[in-house]
């Protein structure tokens, strides 16, 4: 389950409840999915082939389409990072720079963990949000943010998208930025 932790202040946030209170008011979406409709031999899996991609994004079918239905996304992929990842050290120094997007940037967490850093409300400052299996989030179009990972170092995540232009990051500048 989800978790906050809002940087200027090291408070944290639990609970379901409590943590979609929070994110919805700060404009950001976030959901659950059934973890137990991913098949067993794809739980703890991080190196995955096509199939294997295909056979997760059948397993959610119906929560894809749904979210899909609802928010106006074309098309959807599965990503996975681990230290099998060639590059990953590289990959998460690109990761972690503040960005924007022209659409929402919305993440499933299939498998590992993955944290958000997201810019809140001015009363708020940055946050991060600590997403486990079953959590599905979205930053706002044009909030700023980044993506990285745990000390667990991997995950598989669904992205759903609406148009490619949209997933290009815009680096943010931001002197308010806090670090961790
Ligand atoms: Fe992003």
């Amino acid at each position: 389950m989800a978790e906050i932790r809002i940087r200027n202040t090291g408070e944290r946030i639990t609970g379901e409840e409590n943590v979609r209170e929070f994110l919805n008011g700060q404009g950001v979406l976030y959901e659950h999915w059934d973890t137990s409709k991913l098949p067993g031999h794809l739980r703890d899996k991080y190196v995955l082939s096509d199939e294997e991609k295909n056979e997760i994004l059948r397993a959610y079918d119906a929560e894809i389409r749904d979210l899909a239905g609802r928010r106006g996304y074309q098309t959807w992929d599965v990503v996975a990072l681990s230290d099998a990842t060639p590059n990953l050290e590289e990959l998460l120094k690109k990761f972690e720079q503040v960005h924007t997007h022209t659409e929402d940037e919305v993440r499933a967490i299939v498998a590992g963990e993955g944290i958000f850093v997201i810019k809140g409300k001015p009363e708020t400052g940055y946050f991060d949000v600590k997403l486990n299996a079953g959590d599905v989030i979205s930053v706002p179009e044009g909030n700023p943010h980044f993506f990285t990972l745990t000390d667990l170092r991997r995950v598989v995540a669904v992205r759903l998208f609406i148009e490619p232009s949209g997933w290009v990051a815009h680096p943010y500048e931001d002197p308010e930025f806090q670090k961790a």
